[in-house]
């Protein structure tokens, strides 16, 4: 009888969870796109993204709900003042799914360590990286998708890949001299002229409905971003050929049509290193600058466009995505200063002389790592593969026997370790592209796709507004005034 009752309330559940999902999905699909997503999935017979995203979803919100009541009100360890003042540093304060940074072992992508995901995700004919389009259905989802799945996300983004004439304007117009991610930042702004979630919330969206037309802004965000990096990249380091951009093939892969985009796509070890860099550079979890950034801005409803031009601002900075560039640049004049194969005593004083001058190595130390960045590895073992002979290649790998106990014995970093700024430009410097002020470019791409999955959950799940606490110096004095 009890067993009978149960079913019977089981069976209602699920029911109505499947409308529930049917109405979500029905609300959430603008009339423009549902063609689209239709050829998409009957195309490759199972569900596209944003289906099996719907169907996810409202098992998310109980599961969040049942967190909550369970756990919501349990503290989660002290904080203490010199976090306020030393950047926030551990402090448990955001919700973030698609990765966890784990101090000694580095990232896992929804559980998931970098060799694994080389390993488990879907990969182009001939190639043997992991296709970024897998990533992201990873990171949406936490599932590793099929190859129809990833080879349809990449018609998607193809088929999304155009910019409006006036973006192509503003990029064109941009001096070569304005930094390269100044340009990609207001690219990515002026896209919000179009944005789904802008107009829906103009037209008095439903809360529950928001990430619907969220998801559609952060498809076309990252569809749109080979194009601006492409753009940006032949107006500012090919004169040339400005404003003369190659079209997408819409029967390539999001990698591919990148390198075609930025003029490297006939060299095959390029297209499967941008495959490689995409996934390692697209999430690290919700706390550094650029992810914690959009997510902020995002929870002010900004829509994904504008959200992810802020986040890019913060890429931008030396401290953070900005690094890659500092890395070659160091590397550069070191070798102008020592030659392209120096001894270790010559790199070591080098060394000493950019910390005594008040400077930091770049692409080493890490806010939350204490080891060896997993991506930092990643790119050795595809340099190792494709590249063991390269001078400069051969120079990091000095760098990396030498930094480490010198950082220790200069007593001050808490991670004396590379990160994987400390290899990335080396790679990209191989294959020609040695213009380093455009490498955060590449990295801004990449990270596009962490902040996108975690934009269309935090509508999904209704996050809201971030506001927290601030104090004055004077404030904090006067609580511990009479606590000794
Ligand atoms: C990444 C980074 C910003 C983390 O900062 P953090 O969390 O404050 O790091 P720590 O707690 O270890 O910093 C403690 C001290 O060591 C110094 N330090 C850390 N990494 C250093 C490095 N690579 N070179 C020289 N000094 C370093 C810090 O500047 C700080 O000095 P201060 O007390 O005089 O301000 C820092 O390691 C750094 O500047 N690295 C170089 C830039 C870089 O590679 N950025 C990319 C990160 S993915």
């Amino acid at each position: 009888m009890f067993l009978k009752a149960h079913l019977v309330t089981c069976l209602f559940l699920l029911h109505k969870m499947a409308s529930a999902t049917r109405s979500l999905l029905r609300a959430a699909r603008p009339a423009g796109v549902r063609t689209q997503i239709r050829l998409a999935s009957t195309s490759s017979k199972t569900l596209s993204l944003k289906e099996r995203l719907a169907e996810l979803i409202p098992a998310e919100i109980e599961n969040v709900k049942a967190t909550r009541a369970a756990h919501g009100k349990k503290a989660f360890g002290p904080v203490i003042v010199d976090q306020l003042y030393g950047g926030m540093r551990g402090l448990p304060a955001l919700i973030w799914d698609g990765s966890v940074l784990d101090a000694e072992e580095g990232i896992r992508f929804r559980g998931k360590t970098i060799p694994e995901c080389q390993a488990l995700l879907p990969k182009a004919p001939g190639g043997s990286e992991p296709l970024p389009e897998g990533l992201f259905w990873l990171l949406v989802t936490g599932e590793i998708p099929t190859q129809e799945q990833v080879t349809a996300l990449s018609k998607e983004w193809a088929a999304r890949a155009a910019l409006p004439e006036f973006v192509e304007e503003i990029l064109d117009r941009c001096p070569p001299t304005l930094h390269p991610m100044s340009q990609f930042s207001l690219a990515v702004t002026a896209l919000n002229h179009n944005s789904a979630f802008a107009k829906a919330y103009q037209e008095g969206v439903n809360k529950k409905e928001y990430w619907g037309p969220v998801f559609e802004d952060c498809m076309d965000l990252i569809a749109k971003l080979p194009n601006i990096a492409g753009r940006i990249y032949r107006n500012v380091f090919a004169q040339q050929a400005q404003g003369k951009l190659p079209a997408i093939d819409a029967n390539k892969d999001y990698s591919a049509n990148l390198s075609t985009l930025l003029g490297f796509g006939e060299n095959p070890a390029f297209v499967e290193l941008m495959r490689l860099y995409i996934t390692i550079h697209s999430d690290h979890e919700g706390g550094n600058v650029s992810a914690h950034t959009g997510k902020l801005v995002g929870s002010a409803l900004s829509d994904p466009f504008l959200s992810y031009a802020a986040a890019l601002n913060g890429l931008a900075g030396p401290l953070h995505g900005l690094a890659n560039q500092e890395v070659l640049i160091w590397l550069k004049k070191m070798q102008s200063k020592l030659g392209e194969e120096p001894t270790d005593e010559a790199v070591k004083e080098y060394i000493w002389s950019t910390l005594k001058s008040g400077q930091v190595v770049p692409g080493y130390g890490h806010a939350v790592l204490r080891k060896t960045d997993p991506r930092y590895t990643a790119q050795r073992e595809f340099a190792l593969k494709h590249l063991p002979d390269d001078k400069m290649f051969k120079l990091v790998g000095q760098i990396y026997h030498l930094v480490p106990d010198i950082l220790l014995e200069a007593g001050k970093a808490k991670n004396p370790w590379p990160n994987v700024d400390a290899h990335s430009g080396v790679l990209l410097t191989h294959y020609g592209m040695d213009q380093m002020q455009f490498y955060t470019v590449l990295f801004g791409v990449s990270r596009a796709f962490g902040v996108a999955a975690q934009l269309i959950w935090d509508r999904a799940l209704g996050a809201p507004l971030e506001r927290p606490k601030s104090y004055s110096t004077a404030a904090i004095q006067k609580i511990f005034k009479d606590k000794s």
